[in-house]
């Protein structure tokens, strides 16, 4: 168990009146100093259920536990259900379980934010047909971007000032909240409104929620040219696909999916009918975009303007698509000086047309001729020595690394089998490099604080977990299955995990197999992104767990959770001889009757 949850275990069940708990469903009694009464837990006629300050046993039936799993096994709740219900119950104030107060919080934030955002945007969209709105109409029209476009797009204009400010203010926000929703900026009493004086072009999340603005200048002078919404609990700038709330739909249809560098360049595209466009707004292309294409289609097009030389293709980029095997990417370079606005406006749709199937090159082709650019023929092998190697030395997956040396070897020329000896040296000579650089990753991930509720899976856990999914149904698990129900809660996991549990034990039930690929596959759709990455490490870690009786584990590995619980029960009630001495015998009586249970177990 990690320290936060004991700590908040520890907070919660010195709050809680155990007595009273289990007195709302077991009639107790004061008999020579203990409380007692009938066990809950099994049928008897006579008083053996004794409830301590802090925990209960049963000398009959030898159930024994604290407010935890009391309201666990009466009342079915999970352990973080349980933890929950109680700390309501109480009044028990829990910061670390927030998660939940702060989830409501956060909601009823994020509402004020859109309603503010969706205000602003109808009176952006508003101006842009008053006068003060002239000059953006017209930088507009002389864009080629007609009225009608102006109202399809949602386009607006922000004027000086601070009316969007004020008319937050109208609705009921707070300066705080107006100014969290990147729609002004300034500080106590003097408020003004974050975009001035520019044309305003929404942004919406992939789900077509309005989550901020980009303004654009209306003249070469004024800089920056474009200035977007501050980051904001809504906009998360680097996660946005710029325009896929809608391209998405006519990628599902059918058409190219398409990503530019601009946001005008998208209107311009859907314009000329490439309805799949979108753009990244402004930030490098990263795995996030890329996966959500990928959801969508297998095939994506890059366009990059005729300026990007300067900007530089890196390897990078196939690192990063390499993340997201599912989607090829083919790579279009515009001729110099053009984006995809200014070259459809010059050669129209179907010179675009042209170039995206006829001109594009496929990402990897494409990377490695530009590092390869200029090189002669004999310069070439020292380029993939000094470029390229060191690059493929750092890929993990030895079949992708495979993969792409056949590739440069058909680039090159270069023949594959010494491109693959040259690695394994470069590789070899890497090995003191690489170890450094993991100790730096694992101090970049301890400074990362975990804020969730979550119970840190013990290796016990681990090994548990990883026999449960990899049981197979030939085996036969009904027993089994009956003592994983019965030590449930005494595995103290949060709901995560009992989920996971509770799917393996159907599946199991229905004659299936966990780890058949079909299943887990099916799985993964629907549990928890840390129980899908257990069931990933699992299968990179198969070999540790074959080649073992899987049932007998599971046995031992239950047992072992009993004995630790029982262990922990040990400790607690010593811990109450001390404050309770007038109970001294029984509570030295229940050690002596749980130490015994250990043996037996
Ligand atoms: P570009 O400089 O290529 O502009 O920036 P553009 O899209 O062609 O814009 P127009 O045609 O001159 O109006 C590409 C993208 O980078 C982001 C914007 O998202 C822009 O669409 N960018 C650019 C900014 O965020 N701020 C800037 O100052 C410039
Ligand atoms: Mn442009």
């Amino acid at each position: 168990m990690s320290m936060t949850t004991s700590k908040i275990v520890e907070k919660l069940l010195s709050k809680v009146d155990l007595a009273s708990l289990i007195g709302e469903r077991v009639k107790l009694q004061r008999k020579s100093g203990y409380t007692v009464g009938l066990c809950p837990f099994h049928n008897e006629k006579t008083p053996s259920f004794v409830v301590y300050p802090r925990s209960y046993f049963c000398f009959g039936c030898k159930k024994s536990g604290d407010a935890i799993s009391f309201v666990r096994e009466t009342q079915g709740m999970g352990f973080v259900e349980a933890i929950k219900w109680l700390a309501s119950k109480y009044g028990v104030d829990l910061p670390e379980l927030e998660e939940t107060s702060n989830y409501k919080k956060e909601q009823d934030l994020g509402k004020k934010l859109y309603s503010a955002l969706q205000h602003a945007h109808i009176m952006y969209m508003n101006n842009i047909n008053l006068p003060m709105g002239k000059e953006a109409r017209e930088y507009l029209h002389g864009r080629q971007f007609s009225d009608k476009d102006i109202k399809e797009f949602g386009f607006g204009y922000a004027p000086r000032g601070k009316s969007v400010y004020e008319a937050c203010r109208g609705l009921g926000l707070t300066d705080s909240e107006i100014i969290q929703a990147s729609l002004s900026t300034g500080s106590s009493g003097r408020y003004y409104d974050f975009f001035q004086d520019r044309f305003i072009i929404p942004i919406y999340d992939s789900y077509s929620r309005l989550v901020g603005f980009s303004g654009r200048a209306l003249s070469s002078e004024v800089l920056p040219k474009y200035k977007n919404s501050r980051e904001t609990p809504l906009f998360n700038k680097s996660s946005i696909l710029f325009g896929f709330y809608k391209a998405k739909e006519a990628i599902r249809k059918g058409e190219s999916a398409i990503l530019v560098e601009g946001n005008l360049d998208v209107y311009r595209l859907w314009k000329a009918g490439f309805r799949g466009a979108c753009a990244g707004m402004g930030t490098a292309i990263n795995e996030g975009h890329l996966k959500q294409v990928s959801y969508f289609t297998n095939k994506l097009y890059l366009i990059l303007d005729g300026d990007f030389a300067g900007k530089k293709a890196t390897i990078s980029t196939i690192d990063i698509a390499l993340k997201v095997p599912d989607l090829n990417i083919s790579v279009c370079v515009l001729p110099s000086g053009h984006d995809p606005d200014s070259f459809i406006l010059e050669y129209g749709s179907d010179g675009f047309k042209d170039l995206v199937e006829n001109h594009s090159l496929d990402l990897v082709d494409y990377v490695v001729g530009e590092v390869l650019k200029g090189a002669t023929s004999l310069e070439i092998p020292h380029k993939v020595s000094t470029s390229i190697l060191p690059w493929l030395s750092r890929l993990k997956d030895p079949i992708q690394r495979s993969y792409l040396i056949s590739r440069i070897s058909d680039i090159t020329g270069i023949d594959a089998g010494e491109l693959h000896r040259q690695l394994r040296f470069v590789m070899n000579s890497n090995q003191g490099y690489t170890g450094l650089k993991r100790k730096v990753d694992q101090n970049v991930q301890e400074q990362k604080p975990v804020k969730k509720l979550t119970i840190e899976l013990t290796p016990l856990d681990r090994e548990f977990l990883a026999n449960l999914f990899l049981l197979s149904s030939d085996d036969d698990t009904t027993t089994l299955i009956q003592r994983i129900q019965e030590v449930s809660s005494y595995i103290r996991l949060d709901e995560s995990w009992s989920v996971f549990i509770k799917e393996i034990i159907s599946i199991l039930r229905q004659g299936g197999s966990p780890s058949d690929s079909e299943i887990y596959t099916k799985m993964s759709s629907y549990l928890d992104t840390r129980v899908v990455s257990f069931i990933q490490w699992v299968q990179k870690n198969i070999k540790a767990f074959t080649g073992q009786d899987r049932k007998l584990a599971i046995e031992n590995e239950l047992k072992e959770y009993k004995k630790r619980y029982y262990q922990s029960e040990i400790e607690q009630l010593k811990m109450q001889l001390s404050s309770n001495p007038e109970d001294s015998l029984t509570i030295l009586q229940s050690i002596s009757s749980l130490n015994n249970e250990i043996k037996n177990l």
